[in-house]
């Protein structure tokens, strides 16, 4: 999906990097199509991704069940617009009853995403990609069994088959052992997500984050 490499040096990201672009459930070639010039126009200047300065995505574009992976501070960030079936599953005792860390106990988000959803508006999920086990980049598998016939969505990590669900929560049985981060972030309007800010109100810091 990304040519990003985990635990990358913090050089400048080359343009060519700042932005890739996933798709779940619209993988269509059109699909991307439409959505790469705009949201390539949204990229930041340099100076400002030197600074680690928050950067604001446009999600206008994009459709329930696809996610856009941006860079911030050098490291993937997934942006996804969940489906209304995706956020049922989230709520399934069953999925439940699979997970490490179901209720968000562990310091991986900000006080703000620490609820059933991990996110400001349940439709819009803001991740750190890298996986918590030894920082690859998990590969977002929204569909129902893509990965095998019990897979209810999520994202898997090729390295060593760490699970999580389309919460960014870690799976029992799993080398990962905690659910991937979020961001501080916030919607600077109805359709832009700032990330590298936090809402109003919140002082949470990026850097008292358990595990990235
Ligand atoms: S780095 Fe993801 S499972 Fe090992």
């Amino acid at each position: 999906m990304s040519s990003i490499a985990p635990g990358a040096s913090d050089e400048l990201p080359h343009r060519r990097d700042f932005l890739v672009l996933a798709t779940g459930a619209l993988a269509a070639t059109g699909a991307v199509a439409a959505l790469w010039p705009f949201i390539d126009s949204m990229e930041p200047a340099q100076d400002t991704l030197a600074a680690g300065a928050p950067i604001d995505i446009d999600i206008s574009p994009l459709q329930p069940g696809q996610q856009i992976v941006v860079l911030w501070r050098s490291r993937p960030i997934f942006v996804v617009h969940r489906t209304p079936e995706e956020l049922k599953t989230l709520q399934d005792p069953k999925t439940l009853a699979d997970l490490r860390d179901p209720h968000s106990t562990a310091l991986q988000q900000p006080e703000y995403a620490a609820n059933w959803h991990r996110s400001i508006k349940p439709e819009y999920l803001v991740l750190v990609g890298i996986c918590t086990h030894l920082g690859c980049i998990p590969n977002f598998m929204p569909g129902v069994g893509t990965v095998d016939p019990s897979w209810r969505g999520g994202y898997f990590c090729p390295c060593h088959g760490s699970r999580y669900d389309l919460a960014g929560r870690v799976f029992k049985g799993v080398p990962a052992p905690y659910n991937l981060p979020v961001p501080p972030h916030r919607f600077a309007s109805d359709t832009a997500v700032r990330i590298g800010e936090n809402i109003a109100g919140s002082t949470f810091d990026f850097s008292t984050i358990t595990q990235i």
